[in-house]
């Protein structure tokens, strides 16, 4: 399985903010904002990942995660010259991914709750065709929308209805069959001229391969593509690291407790962040470890 974390887009909603700054290297509270989608990746085990970027940003990608050891992977960057639409990233990251199945995310999204580590692990195991993650929203006319059979097996899929079929919106995070490399190949823009993804799930709905897991109700999906939104994520991830004490999307402790980096490794990125609150952390797990 490889992984794509697609974080190009202009980042517009988000202006002036992104007048300068590619929108996923904002913080999110006390992290950049890639490092969750990162995160996600990690605790699903796909450690092959590739960063598409627009190609000036790419340097800060660079600088900022360099080549993945750090978190017990390989990271690779290619440039998306112009935001084609979500499944240019199956165009884009061709040759990254090979002939094996992709996890693609979305820059910009944040997944938290309980034992999603384990639901990641399960969809990346038992995915045939096309697996998708589901969460119910109030305003699903934003959203890509799903409708599920009764066993959940998706029989539709529309981008944005203005009648949507049902609430639960489909995430930005998605598990393909390789062949997806292919359909996105084919497709044409859209009248919104882009390449929707949409289009790549549809294959898959009519091969009766396509299936929604729903996050349930104590689960947290948020994209953090406007102001209003982003703050709500900032304060979120603000308001349960610091009652838990535990941080959410920290991908040096992901890669530590999955055995993908050792101490040594963990010190290292201790140091580089030595007087931040985030090394503080690092510094105490390496510690708690070391004990
Ligand atoms: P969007 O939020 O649809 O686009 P955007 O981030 O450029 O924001 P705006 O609408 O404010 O201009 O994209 C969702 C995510 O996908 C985001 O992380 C950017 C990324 N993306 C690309 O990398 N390339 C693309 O071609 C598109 C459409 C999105």
């Amino acid at each position: 399985m490889k992984g794509i974390i697609l974080a190009g887009g202009n980042g517009t909603r988000l202006a002036p903010m992104t007048s300068v700054v590619s929108k996923q290297l904002l913080p999110v509270y006390d992290k950049p904002m890639i490092y969750y989608p990162l995160s996600v990746l990690l605790m699903g085990g796909v450690t092959d990942i590739l960063v598409i970027a627009r190609p000036q940003d790419i340097a800060l990608f660079q600088r900022l995660l360099g080549d993945g050891s750090r978190f017990g992977a390989r990271i690779d960057y290619a440039a998306q010259a112009t935001p084609r639409g979500l499944a240019d990233a199956l165009i884009v990251g061709r040759e990254h991914v090979g002939d094996d199945d992709v996890a693609l995310i979305l820059g910009d999204n944040i997944f938290h709750g309980h034992e999603f580590g384990s639901i990641v692990v399960d969809a990346l195991k038992n995915n045939d065709g096309a697996t998708l993650f589901g969460y119910e929203v109030s305003d699903p006319e934003r959203y890509g929308v799903a409708r599920l059979d009764q066993d959940g097996t998706v029989v539709d899929v529309v981008e944005k209805p203005a009648d949507p079929p049902s609430r639960l919106a489909i995430t930005g995070f998605y598990v393909f069959g390789n062949e997806a490399l292919d359909v996105a190949a084919g497709l044409s823009p859209s009248a919104r001229g882009e390449l929707e993804i949409t289009d790549v799930i549809r294959h898959f709905v009519d091969l009766g391969r396509a299936r929604v897991i729903p996050l349930a109700g104590g689960f947290a999906w948020l994209d953090a593509g406007t102001s209003e939104s982003y703050i709500d994520a900032c304060n979120y991830v603000h308001a349960i690291e610091t009652r838990q004490g535990r941080k959410i999307a920290c991908p040096e402790e992901i890669a530590f407790d999955a055995g993908l980096i050792g101490t040594d490794e963990l010190r290292a990125s201790t140091l580089q962040f030595k007087s931040s609150e985030y090394g503080n952390y690092l510094e105490q797990l390496a510690e708690r470890n070391a004990a």
